[in-house]
């Protein structure tokens, strides 16, 4: 599906965005590993999810919808049965990541597949640590999908030491560390998002956090039965206050907003380069902070941003470069080679599309480097964008279109379905 978009010259609204996808999958995967009937309130019904409610569902769970909730029959930490074929994870890392260390630790033989960007992308850094707990596992060239893994009920607890700071490595980790006979411990270069570490405190399963260690004491013998109510999400709040801040004469009103700190980094970046974005009637609901967040217009200054940074706004960084084209001044981009192994190389997907809005970008090994106070014009009345088919590029670009002076059509924009599926409705409102 191609879509077409056109300037907006002042926006103005009180919105509701799509559901936390990291929150719901874990809360999905916690449901099914519970001793009874759990309630998860306001999921977030797109792709991603579906991908880990599918997966789930054949693994023996029984897992029911009735509007935007769900009803999951927990089957017990020890009740997953092999599936009867390999399941297939679609386009979604988390549901890949998460759910091997999940099975790591059952007696099962589970074969998982994804579609073409998700097989292009590495499982060696979940490979390593299962196999050094005891589970067994063969995958395409020691590091891709198709993988099967061969659980064990007996894992054994390890220190592991990530190299990169990532909350899917951390929680497979995690998740297998339920299982083991002692205490996992986990350590990562940086905090990344710990919606895993809140919600098993939540569950009151025995966890330590201190800054970037986390430790976990198994063999959990039961999981309480649970009801939750996921908070929005704050990386698709991301892409309305960029359009609120960089639009002039704009304000937003953006409701029921996770603001976990771990995910802030790009608002907090914002916040830094000159933004005027509040946030109003803070609470805490089911062990994450939440708030409604005001956005508007503001004149912003340059950013540089560095590896520390990073982990807090992964999924933000081709929303910033837009951001940067804006600003006064020269921003820089670095220490985010990550985001080459996305659901797209979004350092090279994002610097090509935007430069061909006439953005000055320059493409780094680990970053950009972006020019400021660029007007996006093209040659033609209208040009032809590619999303790459990634989620976060589509929703990247919607946001330069909205500044454009042509006329801006996306390709392949049905992928916001991956992670908000009414974004191009609450887009084309504003
Ligand atoms: C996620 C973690 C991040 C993020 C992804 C969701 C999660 O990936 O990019 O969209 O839910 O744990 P990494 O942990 O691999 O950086």
């Amino acid at each position: 599906m191609e879509i077409k978009l056109y300037k907006k010259n002042s926006i103005n609204a009180e919105i509701e965005v799509a559901a936390d996808k990291s929150i719901t999958h874990r809360a999905i995967m916690l449901a099914s590993l519970a001793s009874g009937r759990c309630v998860i309130n306001k999921f977030l019904k797109s792709k991603d999810c579906y991908s880990t409610i599918e997966a789930f569902k054949k693994l023996g769970v029984k897992i029911i919808e009735i509007d935007d909730t769900l009803i999951v029959e927990g089957v017990g930490m020890d009740g997953l049965t092999q599936p009867s074929s390999y399941i297939d994870a679609g386009n979604s890392g988390t549901t890949v990541r998460l759910l091997s260390g999940i099975v790591a630790g059952n007696d099962i033989k589970v074969e998982i597949i994804g579609d073409e960007s998700l097989s292009k992308r590495p499982m060696k850094r979940i490979i390593e640590p299962l196999t050094a707990m005891g589970a067994k596992i063969k995958a395409k060239e020691d590091n891709f999908l198709p993988m099967t893994i061969y659980g064990n009920s007996k894992l054994k607890p390890i220190v592991w030491e990530s190299k990169i700071p990532s909350a899917q490595v951390k929680s497979c980790v995690l998740f297998a560390g339920m299982y083991a006979e002692g205490e996992t411990i986990y350590k990562e270069p940086f905090l990344s998002r710990n919606h895993t570490e809140n919600m098993l405190e939540y569950l009151k399963i025995p966890i330590i956090k201190k800054e970037n260690i986390v430790a976990i004491k198994g063999k959990i013998k039961k999981i309480e039965p649970f009801e939750i109510t996921i908070p929005n999400d704050p990386s698709s709040a991301s892409y309305f206050i960029a359009m609120a801040v960089l639009i002039p004469n704009s304000k937003i009103i953006i409701k029921n907003v996770c603001i976990n700190q771990t995910r802030m980094g790009f608002i907090n970046t914002l916040i830094k380069m000159g933004a005027k974005i509040n946030f109003l009637n803070p609470r805490i609901l089911y062990n994450e902070p939440v708030a409604d967040i005001t956005a508007e217009y503001s004149r912003l200054k340059s950013i540089r941003i560095s590896s520390e940074d990073i982990p807090s706004m992964i999924d933000e960084i081709p929303l910033l470069a837009v951001v940067a084209t804006q600003c006064d001044g020269v921003s820089e981009i670095r220490g985010a080679v990550e985001l080459r192994v996305k659901e797209s190389d979004r350092i090279k997907t994002i610097t090509t599309e935007l430069q061909k809005l006439g953005a000055k970008i320059i493409e780094q090994s680990d970053g950009m480097i972006i020019m400021g106070n660029t007007k996006f014009i093209t040659d033609t009345p209208q040009i032809n964008l590619n999303s790459y088919k990634d989620h976060r590029i589509a929703m990247s670009l919607a946001v330069a279109a909205s500044l454009c002076d042509s006329e801006v059509i996306i390709e392949d924009a049905e992928c916001v379905d991956i992670s908000f599926p009414n974004f191009w409705q609450i887009y084309n409102n504003l």
